[in-house]
């Protein structure tokens, strides 16, 4: 069921969080699959309507660094206390940190790690919703696990409308892309994952190079986290659309590759350009343009919602255009690579 955000449907929302039931709620970057963190019954019920992966933690939600606490310990190593400081700024926004945890997260959050990744989100319904909560909102986005996250609430009422007790709706998202994860747990802080907050604004406020930021796991083990259960955004399948997606700037090489290894070759195509200039390269039946002049955070905005719609069409290809990979563009390609090899898959 939407409902538009009020005081009462926003009491209702706080309450059937409480009672252990689901609700969606928007977000500043996608919409959230929202649970009581405290409560393992209530966050089961996230994995189950998602099809996620147990190995795949959570992100917590929380309305102020106030509330922090209802995560965190309250006695923090000092690089973490430094790295909190140095950030701390950009919330409300669209940054994950990941810390440790404390006692009353239970494991089935963080897939059993003793870390926890917490989010202040920049949406006044969100915000107005955590005040409401006590307890911590674990959310990961609000799609099945696999396809790409939703930016209004139809998107979320299509798939997941069944399995939530309420989706609250905020509109449209205004980045359209999922929050930035740096954990702060190893030193120095480390990106786990490109998002709406470019990294570049991040390591000016930590003093560190973007290249540090960026920097792969330390040791072997943490690297075998990132394949698995740490940034399972890594992996192929993640962010896909089912139907095939190109980037522009392959599509050539693409296509003389299917004809070589006798794939049928697409027909239908659906296009997703940046910018009204860009060249078409395609017979396109469908033409959806995200930027009069390549604004990367008027792409970032639109992009998702573009993917979903094209998808429902029955074409054959969808071919997108590629953007410098700097600022929001880096979190825009990182999507789009991953897309790409995701709907590919069968
Ligand atoms: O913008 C966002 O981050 C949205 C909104 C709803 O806040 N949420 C979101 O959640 O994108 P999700 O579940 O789709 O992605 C969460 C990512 C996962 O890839 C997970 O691996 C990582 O956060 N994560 C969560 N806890 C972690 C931890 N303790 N250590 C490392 N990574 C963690
Ligand atoms: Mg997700």
């Amino acid at each position: 069921m939407i409902c538009l955000p009020d005081s009462r449907s926003l009491d209702e929302a706080a309450s059937r969080l409480r009672a252990g039931e689901l609700v969606s709620f928007p977000t500043e970057t996608v919409y959230g699959l929202g649970a009581n963190a405290w409560n393992a019954q209530a966050v089961a019920k996230i994995f189950a309507a998602k099809g996620r992966p147990a190995t795949n933690p959570l992100i917590v939600h929380v309305a102020s660094v106030a509330q922090l606490e209802l995560a965190v310990p309250e006695s923090l190593p000092s690089h973490v206390t430094d790295g909190l400081q140095a950030l701390n700024g950009f919330w409300p926004g669209s940054l994950t940190l990941v810390l440790p945890r404390n006692s009353r997260i239970p494991d089935i959050v963080t897939a059993g790690l003793d870390t926890v990744g917490v989010r202040i989100p920049a949406h006044p319904v969100a915000l107005d919703l955590l005040r409401r909560c006590e307890f911590p909102v674990a959310a990961p986005s609000a799609n099945p696990s696999n396809y790409v996250s939703p930016t209004c609430a139809e998107h979320v009422d299509r798939e997941l409308g069944e399995k939530v007790a309420m989706i609250l709706d905020g509109g449209r998202c205004q980045a359209g892309l999922e929050s930035t994860i740096v954990t702060l747990v190893e030193q120095p802080p480390r990106l786990l994952r490109a998002g709406a907050l470019p990294v570049e604004a991040i390591a000016e406020k930590l003093g560190l190079s973007v290249t540090t930021l960026l920097r792969h796991a330390p040791t072997k083990e943490a690297a075998a986290h990132d394949q698995s259960q740490l940034s399972p955004g890594r992996l192929p399948e993640h962010y896909a659309p089912r139907t095939r997606l190109l980037l522009a700037s392959d599509v050539e090489s693409q296509l003389r590759t299917d004809s070589a290894t006798a794939v049928a070759t697409p027909t239908k195509f659906g296009r997703i350009l940046f910018r009204a200039d860009s060249p078409l390269l395609i017979d396109a039946t469908e033409i959806i343009c995200l930027s009069e002049h390549g604004a990367l955070d008027e792409i970032a905005r639109g992009l998702f919602a573009a993917l979903r719609q094209l998808d429902h069409r029955g074409l054959d290809a969808i071919v997108v255009d590629t953007c410098e990979e700097t600022g929001l563009g880096r979190a825009i390609m990182d999507r789009l690579r991953r897309a790409c090899r995701g709907s590919q898959r069968g």
